[in-house]
């Protein structure tokens, strides 16, 4: 049989962010991964019996579930068949837990090279696992210049990043300090935990000098940005962690920094610009309404680009920007905004509304017409600069990066001139516990 594909992996369902997680890493190192439900077609069975044959790895998430799974030992069992078969399938046992495997499921892994998720991180491990397999399929050295990113977490912490954020607070502030405002309204000792913190600024800039906010707990999982938030911004009030959403311990180890700082609940959760970049939003929120109070209310900002238009654009170049926008994996799912209300609602949530429905230049000043400007366009150009670097033989990229960096100044100055009007597709919503 062909191998059409690279990566096979098989998993117990409730190990599923685990391995959307690894699919995620993979495929944004152009690895052909298979993964059920997401890729089976037809009969369940034949299409995991031809996408096994197909592949040329077979990963495991390993675990006291797994191990006694019939459906993964049946599958480990294809895949250990097809090696004595000679055709070749490396088996990876990506070990996520430190129970003892079943004896049918360590019959047939034992002998395998185990990749350990369990005493280090689960982005370290599956950082291992990614270079292990690009090495096996050749294609490690074309990758060599690939930056590391899980999930779809970017370089937050580079100084250009940053202040594009600190901008684009400054001149989003317009569009939501009102919302703040209503937020911690006829409120007092009010706790707020701030999801995908950055740098800490936004939260400070907002929350920090407000008295009827007792406690503001940032989590990030940039360690560069967590250090920064916590030199430049904690106090008795205030204080940052690092901590990755998606990892497997997520919620014991929240609730150990809510227990260290004498916090039952948060009665404001407030996530800005980061379910974009999360794969799984709807376990997210599930998980985060947890740690709400019964008055408690979540709070996000995020970005649906099918909201955007540009006007007039009559060469279709600002639209060309939301395209390079939406394929380029590293500026987030820019059709997030659409998903949310669902998911809250299917996480349980009341009372959800849509706070803001998109952001206009119409009355904008100069100044902040240029912010708007540079905090939207500048990123695209960036990102596609990075990508540039690591896909070096990528024709996309280095064509619209080309493109983009001759028209910029011409997008520039179409822009600002006074009867375009530009909208962005960044949205709000608040939803109660109760
Ligand atoms: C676009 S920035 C938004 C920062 C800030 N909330 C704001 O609106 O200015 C997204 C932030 O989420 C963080 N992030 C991404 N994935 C994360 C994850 N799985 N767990 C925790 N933080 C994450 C990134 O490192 C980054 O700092």
């Amino acid at each position: 049989m062909e191998k059409s594909l690279d990566v096979f992996i098989s998993y117990e369902h409730e190990s599923k962010s685990i391995a959307d997680n690894i699919v995620s890493v993979l495929e944004q190192h152009k690895v052909r991964c298979w993964y059920a439900p997401r890729d089976v077609i037809g009969d369940y069975a034949t299409s995991i019996v031809e996408a096994i044959e197909r592949c040329r790895i077979f990963v495991i998430v390993l675990n006291e579930r797994s191990s006694n799974s019939p459906h993964c030992l049946n599958e480990v069992e294809q895949a250990f068949k097809a090696n004595i078969n000679q055709e070749a399938i490396t088996i990876i046992p990506f070990k996520v837990d430190n129970k003892d495997l079943s004896k049918a499921m360590d019959y047939y892994v034992k002998r395998q090279h185990w990749i350990d998720a369990c005493s280090r991180t689960l982005d370290v491990a599956i950082f291992d696992l990614k270079e292990k397999i690009i090495k096996i399929l050749g294609i490690a050295e074309k990758k060599e210049v690939v930056r590391e990113r899980i999930d779809n977490k970017y370089d937050s912490a580079s100084d250009f990043e940053k202040t594009r954020l600190n901008n684009q607070q400054k001149v989003l502030k317009k569009f939501d300090i009102d919302i703040y405002n209503r937020l911690i309204e006829g409120k007092k000792n009010v706790s707020v935990l701030d999801v995908g913190s950055g740098d800490g600024s936004l939260i400070v800039d907002r929350f920090g000098h407000c008295e009827a906010v007792d406690t503001i707990i940032g989590i990030e999982t940039n360690v560069e940005n967590v250090i920064f938030a916590n030199d430049n911004y904690s106090n008795e009030k205030i204080n940052f962690f690092a901590l990755d959403l998606t990892s497997s311990d997520f919620e014991i180890k929240l609730k150990k920094i809510m227990n260290a700082h004498n916090i039952e609940n948060f009665d404001i959760i407030h996530c800005s610009m980061i379910f974009l970049h999360i794969r799984n939003n709807y376990h997210l929120l599930k998980k985060l309404r947890k740690f709400l109070s019964n008055e408690g209310c979540i709070y996000i900002k995020d970005i649906d680009d099918g909201l955007n238009f540009a006007y007039p654009d009559i060469n279709h170049d600002f639209e060309r920007v939301y395209e390079i926008c939406r394929n380029n994996v590293i500026s987030g799912y820019r059709y997030s905004g659409r998903e949310i209300a669902t998911n809250l609602i299917l996480s349980g949530f009341k009372n959800i509304e849509i706070l803001k429905n998109g952001y206009n230049t119409i009355n904008m000043s100069f100044e902040d017409k240029q912010s708007f400007f540079d905090i939207y366009f500048s990123f695209i150009k960036d990102d596609l600069r990075i990508q540039c670097e690591r896909y070096p033989d990528d024709e996309y990229y280095r064509k619209e990066y080309a493109w983009l960096c001759d028209i910029y100044e011409d997008l520039e100055r179409k822009f600002m001139n006074h009867d375009f009007v530009f909208n962005l597709g960044l949205m709000s919503f608040i939803g109660f516990k109760n």
